[in-house]
């Protein structure tokens, strides 16, 4: 079983990004035509965009927004249905831990959803309100964490 944390760049990475933030964080939520492919953040310079391959098949996707104070955010944390509760949630979050260190961050910080919070607790996040205007949109329920790395 290997795992390869992939930086999104290739059209066919793009695709499946997208298909599984599409599918896991919006419609399996009931969020349907709002998923917007084309979002500027996705391509900014703060942006890490990352797609998780398990022996090359794409489950799992999250972007890592890397800001100059050493905290990064954890964005749109998902794995696809099939796959989740094997150990593939923590294994992304290991792997992205790895990248936003290697790229400064000390303070990771997330939006968790609120049926998240039990993951993130179990992976070493601790609640922590750190910035509450983020709390808007898909996010109005979320929790807030953080985790020092
Ligand atoms: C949340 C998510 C990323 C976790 O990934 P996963 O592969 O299912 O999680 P893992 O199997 O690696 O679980 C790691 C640990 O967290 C626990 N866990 C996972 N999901 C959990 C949940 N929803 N509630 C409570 N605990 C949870 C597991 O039991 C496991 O604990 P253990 O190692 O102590 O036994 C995944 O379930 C998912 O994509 N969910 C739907 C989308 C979503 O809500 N994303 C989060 C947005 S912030």
């Amino acid at each position: 079983m290997r795992y390869d944390l992939i930086a999104v760049k290739d059209p066919a990475d793009w695709r499946a990004f997208h298909d599984i933030r599409r599918q896991e964080l919006f419609e399996a939520k009931g969020r349907f035509g709002i998923y917007n492919e084309n979002h500027p953040d996705d391509h900014a310079s703060f942006a890490h965009p990352y797609l998780l391959k398990l022996d090359g098949v794409p489950i799992g996707t999250t972007r890592l927004d890397v800001r100059s104070d050493g905290t990064a955010i954890f964005r749109l944390v998902a794995i696809t249905a099939a796959e989740q509760g094997k150990g593939h949630g923590r294994a992304m979050e290991r792997l992205v831990e790895e990248r936003a260190r290697a790229l400064g961050a000390t303070t990771l910080y997330v939006n968790a959803a609120d049926t998240a919070v039990g993951f993130y607790r179990n992976t070493g996040w601790t609640e922590h309100s750190w910035d509450p205007i983020e709390l808007v949109n898909i996010s109005v329920n979320a929790v807030q964490m953080t985790k020092q790395i």
